[in-house]
């Protein structure tokens, strides 16, 4: 995974341009109607994110695995400390973040490691915690393109697994929480082959233990 990833940050740089996805802009207000003011971004990328939530005034942490991502963000976003590290164990993080935004890191894994990933986001947030997610619907245009590996799961570009959420299946990921909110998003983006609209599934959940 980190391969596909550095290799594409090495040959694209910014990929999805210097713009926050809506959904950002989005988790920004829900944030600040609950006076968030420490966040964590997993799979934080080159920083387009992180910098919206950063701006604002909000601490923010990045864990990003591929190492070129996270020298354009220590450029492009120098108020977020990032961390060249894997998701899958942040052990290395406290136990005291307000909240965690998350854009489309969690249907890159396949079904065990996605369980390990939330439960690692978990364990990172405080009691009453909130975590806003997006991943990729199953109305996405790839969806059922490339090789099946587990269920809803396709190798739809070489090296890189995507699973497609439908609403009940993002809920069950997050049934050790309090679903806030779910719904779905148009991200409309411009690169590869042209502009095109991601029809990304998002959930906002709270920790009650
Ligand atoms: C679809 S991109 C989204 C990037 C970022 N969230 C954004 O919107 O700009 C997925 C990101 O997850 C990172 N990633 C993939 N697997 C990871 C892992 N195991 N640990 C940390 N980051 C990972 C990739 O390097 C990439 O930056």
């Amino acid at each position: 995974m980190n391969e596909y990833w550095d290799t594409r940050f090495n040959a694209e740089d910014k990929i999805w341009g210097e713009s926050p996805s809506h959904t950002a802009e989005y988790a920004l207000h829900l944030f600040n109607q609950n006076k968030v003011k420490k966040l964590l971004v997993p799979g934080s990328g080159y920083g387009r994110n992180t910098i919206l939530f950063s701006a604002s005034g909000i601490k923010v942490a990045g864990v990003e695995i591929s190492e070129k991502a996270c020298k354009i963000a220590r450029s492009f976003d120098p108020a977020t400390r990032i961390f060249n590290d894997t998701v899958l164990d942040m052990s290395f993080l406290a136990h005291n973040y307000d909240a965690i935004y998350c854009f489309n890191v969690l249907h890159l894994f396949r079904e065990y490691d996605r369980q390990l990933f939330i439960d690692q986001c978990i364990r990172r947030i405080k009691k009453q915690g909130l975590m806003f997610f997006t991943v990729f619907s199953e109305k996405e245009e790839s969806f059922g393109k490339g090789k099946q590996v587990e269920k809803n799961t396709f190798e739809s570009k070489p090296g890189r697994h995507v699973h497609y959420f439908d609403e009940d299946d993002l809920k069950a990921h997050f049934k050790k929480m309090e679903v806030l909110e779910t719904g779905i998003m148009e991200d409309p983006e411009d690169h590869g082959s042209g502009p095109h609209t991601h029809l990304l599934h998002y959930i906002y959940v709270r920790k009650t233990r």
